[in-house]
């Protein structure tokens, strides 16, 4: 959503844009022509560009120009804006109760616990959450719940009238995006009737479906028991059904449902050793081409350095603008944030990581954690680029599912800052 000039005069505009909770995803740039009429109150996530900057309006940047002062976020304009100073909003997605949960050992984590885990994370400003996933109980027991979470996220919305807000949280506005994995029609089926709106039928509550493939014929195998070519055609039959349900009355709440594609062993397979990036620039155009908005491009089994990681990014750049990808990295040989920096001058604004440094694949041998939302937050803040969650918060996320789970935090950042 691009606002512009003029337009901010109007009072209605000021009050939708004060009630929506923006995501970094389709970044906004609020352009003020008439200051007098811009004293209103702003949700944190909104971003404001000076006119200086408004023909970057494509490239998904906001300005930290345009300062608020006062305590309650009255925006006041700054005549010394420049454009060397702007920098972009980065995107993260919490992918902490999917990936995080997933190669956790039994006991299974409660479907009760699970739901005050995504609360915090919403609590702390985690606008795109990955909740889920709707593969075989038999495959990935610990994602068994994902249909009872999905019920009691929407039994939430429910409840609490969408646009949510938290009883101690006066920022917090309306609810995060939600995302689930699907491997395959039935997956979707489930997905669907879990998540969708009881009285109308459909997908309610879901914002994003993630597809799964990868760029190793011998992962694809042993994660999802097809080859590549069998995946894609999975994943079509999904796109198809999710395209009819956008053209049917049973989008409950009318947000478009989006189809993200994550790419694994984007380095290396544990199967089959390094993997070329030309294969992965290969898949990852085969997602877009289905029709995913964003691919998120795993290091499964994080050996990926700036080197190679660089390489990949170079060839996968060839097909794909950097804002349709994502940032996925596995911390295993402690390189996940290098190689997101590498990411970040390339432009890919989109970061996947899990609190706590939770996470791994069952079918990746030697795959570790994902890299912990805290310690990436830590890097990016300290870089004085914005991300719309608060650390202090998260870390109180990190703290209750690693009570939870029983284990300690993975990330350095959370020990250095809260130790337990
Ligand atoms: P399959 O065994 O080939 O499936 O598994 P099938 O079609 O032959 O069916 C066998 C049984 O599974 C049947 O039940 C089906 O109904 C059932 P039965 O008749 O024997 O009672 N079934 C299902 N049950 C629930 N949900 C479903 C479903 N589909 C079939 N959707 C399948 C194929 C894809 C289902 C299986 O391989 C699977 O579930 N794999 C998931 C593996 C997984 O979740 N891996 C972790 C996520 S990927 C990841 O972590 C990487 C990532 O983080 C990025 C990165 O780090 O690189 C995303
Ligand atoms: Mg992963």
């Amino acid at each position: 959503m691009i606002i512009c000039n003029s337009c901010i005069r109007n009072r209605s505009v000021a009050t939708a844009l004060s009630s929506i909770r923006v995501q970094p995803l389709n970044l906004q740039l609020v352009h003020f022509k008439n200051l007098s009429s811009s004293s209103f109150k702003f949700h944190r996530n909104v971003s404001i560009a000076s006119a200086s900057i408004t023909r970057k309006h494509s490239s998904r940047f906001s300005s930290t120009l345009a300062k608020r002062s006062g305590t309650n976020g009255v925006i006041k304009h700054n005549d010394t804006t420049h454009k060397d100073e702007i920098k972009p909003t980065i995107k993260i997605v919490e992918v902490g109760p999917r990936d995080g949960l997933q190669n956790e050992s039994p006991p299974l984590v409660s479907v009760k616990d699970k739901l005050e885990f995504i609360r915090r994370l919403e609590r702390a400003g985690c606008s795109n959450i990955e909740v889920g996933a709707f593969v075989s109980p038999k495959w990935i027991p610990q994602m068994s719940g994902s249909s009872e979470v999905l019920s009691g996220l929407l039994a939430n919305q429910l409840r609490d009238h969408h646009p949510r807000t938290f009883k101690d949280d006066r920022n917090a506005s309306t609810r995060s995006r939600y995302s689930v994995l699907v491997p395959n029609l039935k997956g979707l089926e489930q997905a669907l009737l879990a998540g969708g709106d009881p009285s109308k039928k459909g997908r309610g509550i879901i914002d994003e479906i993630a597809i799964f493939g990868a760029a190793s014929e011998e992962f694809t195998k042993r994660n999802i028991n097809s080859t590549i070519d069998e995946s894609m055609d999975r994943f079509r039959a999904i796109i198809d059904r999710v395209r009819e349900v956008q053209q049917t009355n049973d989008n409950a709440n009318n947000r478009p449902l989006l189809i993200r594609g994550y790419v694994s062993t984007v380095i290396g397979c544990p199967y089959q050793g390094s993997i070329k990036p030309k294969e992965v620039a290969t898949i990852v155009e085969r997602m877009l081409e289905l029709g995913c908005h964003e691919v998120s491009l795993g290091d499964t089994i994080g050996v990926g350095t700036p080197g190679s990681t660089k390489r990949m990014l170079e060839e996968v750049m060839n097909v794909a603008k950097p804002s349709q990808l994502a940032m996925h990295c596995h911390d295993t040989y402690g390189q996940a944030l290098v190689n997101i920096l590498v990411g970040l001058e390339k432009e890919v604004y989109t970061i996947d990581s899990s609190v706590a440094g939770l996470g791994g694949c069952p079918y990746a041998n030697g795959a570790s954690g994902n890299v912990a939302t805290e310690d990436v937050l830590y890097m990016l803040h300290g870089m004085g680029l914005s991300t719309g969650v608060d650390l202090e918060k998260l870390l109180d996320a990190g703290h209750f599912i690693c009570k939870t789970l029983n284990r300690p935090t993975q990330s350095k950042v959370a020990r250095a800052l809260a130790p337990f």
